[in-house]
């Protein structure tokens, strides 16, 4: 069967089932062509939340699909591949995070959770952020306490440098991200001494700090477009440059290398393939299921992520 033959297939069930293909940036180019909706982890959450399919086929990560599971409980929500998780999930079990908090009652921290994280997490927090409204978020957490930011210790540190307000970060991090380094940056800087370097807050300071911008995927699209240079490091997992490229055109974009290789890519966005779409979608499996009183829990920090994102 050609990719042709096998997309119009994907097409077919999605009129039959009625159903939505939502797909994060760092997807596969071909998955991406074929989604209704391609966007960063915040803009997926506000699609999830408002669609009308009784279907939703999740091409990102689990903890992705799980947000859209937890904000439409009535909906099947079906992931490609049930095993594409995220190294910042993983960093940070519920039940660890359940001890800490217990341990340090005294404290009455008001939890922010990066949207990276599993429901259960999400059901210990007072709200969630993503990288797209990480700042708003924390700006709006009260003042008289403080704050536990779990689970990426970049993105926290990034987000006190932009507020100035002191965090205590539970030490997470993106295998992806975390391959970018000062070395590997500057060298294709000097490569392109004219380029502009945008960088995902998920890198370490060292990264950011060579960086012009840092920002989430989405808000990358905005900045490649205005920006008035040709050529642009994109410091972030290669499957944006597809994204990119599509919406830019007249610009070169150039991946931010690693010290070991000229891209970095998130092997869990990857398992995602079109076949396993097309079964996805045809089979209705594998699904994404939760306890209801998790789901619950964790849907009242997500709601109120989503109202304070738009103050
Ligand atoms: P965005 O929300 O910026 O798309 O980031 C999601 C992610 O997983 C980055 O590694
Ligand atoms: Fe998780 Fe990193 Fe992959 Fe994003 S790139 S899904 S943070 S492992």
């Amino acid at each position: 069967m050609t990719s042709l033959d096998l997309k119009q297939e994907i097409l077919d069930l999605k009129k039959s089932r009625n159903a939505v293909i939502l797909a994060h940036n760092y997807q596969s180019a071909e998955i991406q062509d074929v989604a209704d909706y391609v966007g960063d982890s915040l803009g997926l959450a506000y699609h999830a939340k408002e669609t009308n399919a009784d279907v939703i086929a999740f091409c990102g990560v689990h903890f992705m699909a799980e947000t859209a599971k937890i904000v439409n409980p009535e909906k099947i929500v079906v992931l490609p591949d049930k095993d594409a998780g995220c190294s910042l999930e993983q960093s940070c079990p519920a039940e660890q995070l359940e001890a800490f908090i217990s341990a340090n009652k005294e404290k009455n921290y008001y939890v922010i959770a990066y949207i990276n994280c599993s429901g259960a997490v999400k059901a210990l927090c007072d709200v969630i952020c993503t990288s797209g409204n990480a700042v708003k978020i924390v700006n709006q957490a009260p003042k008289d306490r403080p704050i536990l930011f779990v689970p990426d210790e970049n993105l926290g540190a990034w987000v006190i440098e932009q507020t100035g307000r002191k965090m205590d970060l539970w030490k997470g991090n993106c295998y992806v991200h975390v391959e970018f380094t000062r070395e590997s940056i500057q060298r294709i800087k000097s490569e392109y001494p004219d380029a502009l370097v945008v960088a995902h807050p998920e890198c370490p300071q060292a990264v950011r700090l060579l960086a012009d911008e840092v920002c989430s995927t989405e808000k990358m699209v905005d900045y490649c477009k205005n920006a008035p240079v040709k050529n642009i490091i994109v410091v972030t997992e290669s499957g944006m440059l597809h994204r990119l490229r599509k919406e830019c055109p007249d610009k070169n974009l150039i991946p931010g290398p690693t010290d070991r290789c000229a891209c970095a890519e998130c092997h869990y966005m990857k398992m995602n393939t079109l076949q396993k779409l097309r079964d996805c979608l045809a089979n209705l499996s594998p699904r994404v299921e939760m306890e209801e009183s998790i789901r619950k829990r964790a849907e009242a920090p997500l709601l109120r992520m989503l109202e304070q994102s738009k103050a």
